[in-house]
Parts: structure tokens; sequence; C-alpha cells
């Protein structure tokens, strides 16, 4: 028996990283996939999907767009007769400080990172509080990042990346306060550094050294994270195993956010001593 049989999930940006890893842990545990990402990454979505095991449908949605999120909802209800969860995971990233972001590069990542959360919330909240008879169910997985909880996130730094996923933190704050009464669960998941498409675009080339910039700052081994790190906390989210939860940040970080020690001590070292 797999830890989500008979869930109905619907996954953005699940082309690619941490959107893909979780689209296929959940379908190997039991549930029915709705894998979503931009058009142009359609193709790429169902060649990837097609030899994995369970049932997955594949389509096209940029979180960015209301229509889109109105039809795969309803295509979604009208397949499945209900649905349980969303992984809003789709994000966008760029390395810029305060001072060298333009109006145009705060209204990009603004517009995906924290509206798209908001209108997939406002797309999926309604037909989540009609299960169960009207009384309500769901759960609701935003991605954010440590971005939110640290100010010395990146080297560079992204000022409209953090305050984006800061955005993300409040939203899923908000609505699950207003939703728990319609038994509709709503949490964080806050990764630290995990090396995706996403990391390389940034010019970071293998995990290895994406861990090799962490190392002394992040005190787990290897110093930088694998998608399915998250992956696996997006089937958690969705399961039954986490009823009891909601508002929550799932910080998985290799204790980054946690250390107390200063950038340039290392654990190891120290222990060493
Ligand atoms: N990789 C990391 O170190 C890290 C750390 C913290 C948080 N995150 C967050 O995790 C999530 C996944 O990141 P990743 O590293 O897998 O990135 P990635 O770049 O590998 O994948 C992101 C996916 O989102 C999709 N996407 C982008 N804009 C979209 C839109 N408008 N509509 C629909 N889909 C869209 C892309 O097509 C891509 O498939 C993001 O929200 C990101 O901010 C990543």
């Amino acid at each position: 028996m797999g830890r989500l049989d008979g869930k109905v999930v619907i996954v953005t940006g699940g082309a690619k990283g941490i959107g893909f890893s979780g689209v296929e842990l959940m379908a190997k545990e039991g549930a029915k996939v709705v894998a979503t990402d931009r058009e142009h990454n359609l193709a790429l979505l169902q060649e990837k999907v097609a030899p994995l095991a369970g049932e997955i449908t594949a389509t096209s949605l940029d979180v960015t767009k209301a229509a889109d999120w109105e039809r795969v909802v309803k295509e979604t209800v009208a397949k499945y007769g209900h649905l349980d969860g969303l992984v809003n995971n789709a994000g966008s990233h760029i390395t810029k400080s305060l001072l060298e972001t333009s109006e145009d590069d705060w209204d990009k990542i603004m517009d995906v990172n924290a509206k798209g959360v908001w209108l997939g919330m406002r797309a999926v909240i309604p037909e989540m509080m009609k299960n169960d008879g009207g009384k309500g169910r769901g759960s609701i997985a935003n991605t954010s990042s440590v971005a939110a909880l640290m100010g010395g996130y990146a080297d560079a730094g992204s000022v409209s990346y953090s305050a984006s996923k800061g955005a993300v933190d409040a939203m899923t704050r908000h609505a699950a306060q207003w939703y728990a009464k319609y038994n509709i669960r709503v949490n964080n998941v806050n990764p630290g550094p995990i090396f995706t498409g996403m990391v390389v675009k940034s010019g970071v080339p293998t995990q290895a050294a994406m861990g090799a910039l962490h190392k002394g700052r992040i005190n787990l081994p290897p110093y930088a994270g694998e998608a399915a790190d998250i992956g696996y906390a997006f089937v958690y989210l969705m399961s039954e195993e986490s009823k009891f939860m909601t508002g929550a940040d799932l910080v998985i970080d290799g204790g980054w956010s946690s250390n107390s020690f200063v950038p340039e001590q290392n654990m190891h070292e120290i222990l060493k001593d």
C-alpha cells in the first residue's frame, strides 16, 4: 500500500529539479499526480514522466495565469472527481542585490514566486472545501526558501527572491489560519541549497561545487542537497502522516539556518580539536 493511495495532487514546475522529484516520488506512493509546467516545457515533462511508475497526467500551466489555473483544476476534477493536494513548487530566481535590481526584475520574480502561489491557492481551495461531503479536506505545500529566513542567504544576494519567498511564508500562515476550519492544511517547505537546474543557471555546475561553496556555513555533508531531499517532504505533507501539521515551515537546509558557527568555522574541524 502506498502512502498516497487515493490522493489527487497537482504539482507546478514539475518538469525539472525539485518539482520533478516530487512528481516521481508521489506517483510511486500511489498518488494520481497532475504534473504541470510552462507550455515550452510540456514536451520535456511528457518525455520525463512517460517511463515513471504510477498514474501521472502531464499538462501545461503557467502559474502566473489565472485562466491556466482554472482550466487545470477543472480538468483534474473532471478526470478524478476530486482534488486533495497542491504542491506549489514553480519558482524563478535571479542573483541581484537590492541596488542592482530593476523594476522589471522585481515584477518578474514576484509574479512567479508570490502571485503564482496565491493564484494556485485561490484556484484549489474551493475544490478542497467540497471534499468529505462538504466538510472539507486538503493539503497545500508552498515552496519557500531559507532566503525567507536568512538575510545572508547567498553571497551576492537577491532582494526580489528573498522578498518573494517571505511573501510565500506569510501567505501560508494566512491560509493555514483561515482554512483550518475546512480541514485544509497549508505548510511551507523551506529548502536550503539544493542542486538543480536553477543552480546551474546561476553558474554552479555540480552538487560538489555547490557543497564546496557552502562548507563552513552548513554543517551536514555534503553541504548541498539533492532534489529528492525536498521531494520526500512533499510526499509527507501530501499524506495523512502530516494530518496535525499546518502553518509550519519545514526547513530542509543541512542545518544552515540554525547554524550558530561563524562562517569560517566548520563543525568537523572543530570536533577534531
Ligand atoms: N534549488 C535550490 O537551491 C532551491 C532552494 C530554495 C528554494 N528553491 C525553490 O524550489 C522550487 C523549485 O526550484 P528548482 O531548484 O527545482 O528549480 P528549477 O529551475 O530546476 O525548476 C523550476 C521549475 O519551475 C518552472 N517554472 C518557472 N516559472 C514558471 C511559471 N511561471 N509557471 C510554471 N512553471 C514555472 C520551470 O519551468 C522549472 O521546471 C522553486 O520555488 C525554488 O525557488 C530551490
